[in-house]
């Protein structure tokens, strides 16, 4: 599990076949990177609903603005997967986080999406955060099977969510 004990930790861990790699904040250096994996992730109607092709605005409200932090995971100097967290709803619903994850396609399958899930978990409480809420989350993934091994509850389930015969789930989880 993750040893983040300050908002700014920096984790060096081994990922499999892709070596060491560096988890922390992302800054916007990095943007650039994390707009070509999230346009990947977009064109491919991976998981996240935006609609292709991923323009600068949309990446914006994603990644940008109003998001509390991104993080990411850095190999050789390249963002190969990030996070972002940020409140999922206003005033009440503030002290509950939003997450949504992604790996290069190029990376996946070597931990790396478990490794920014667990270092999430870590790093939403000092963030202010007592919990992550997915709205959204395509029935299909198999992400899913992650979010469960790492203590996400399904609360809700919203049917033909993401299309005729596709449901979305929703899942909650408290943190840490
Ligand atoms: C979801 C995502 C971040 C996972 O990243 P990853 O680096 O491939 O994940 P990992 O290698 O750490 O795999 C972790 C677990 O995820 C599950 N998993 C992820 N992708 C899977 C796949 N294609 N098939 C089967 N299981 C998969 C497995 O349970 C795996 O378990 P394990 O740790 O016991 O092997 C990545 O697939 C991705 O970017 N997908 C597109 C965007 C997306 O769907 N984000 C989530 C939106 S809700």
């Amino acid at each position: 599990m993750s040893d983040v004990d300050t908002l700014d930790h920096v984790s060096r861990v081994e990922a499999g076949d892709a070596g060491t790699v560096e988890i922390g904040l992302v800054g916007e250096a990095q943007m650039g990177q994390l707009f070509s994996i999230f346009s990947d992730v977009v064109a491919r109607g991976d998981g996240f609903p935006q609609q292709p092709p991923l323009t600068r605005s949309v990446f914006e409200d994603v990644w940008a603005s109003p998001v509390t932090l991104v993080a990411g995971a850095m190999r050789q100097g390249e963002l190969v997967g990030a996070y972002y967290l940020k409140p999922n709803l206003p005033g009440m619903g503030s002290h509950i986080a939003n997450a949504g994850y992604v790996v290069d396609r190029r990376y996946r399958g070597r931990g790396l999406g478990r490794l920014l899930v667990e270092d999430s978990i870590g790093r939403a409480p000092l963030a202010g955060f007592d919990a992550i809420q997915f709205n959204f989350v395509f029935g299909d993934n198999p992400a899913r099977a992650l979010y469960e091994d790492l203590g996400w509850q399904v609360v809700g389930k919203v049917p033909d969510g993401i299309a005729p015969g596709r449901d979305a789930i929703i899942y909650w989880r408290a943190v840490p």
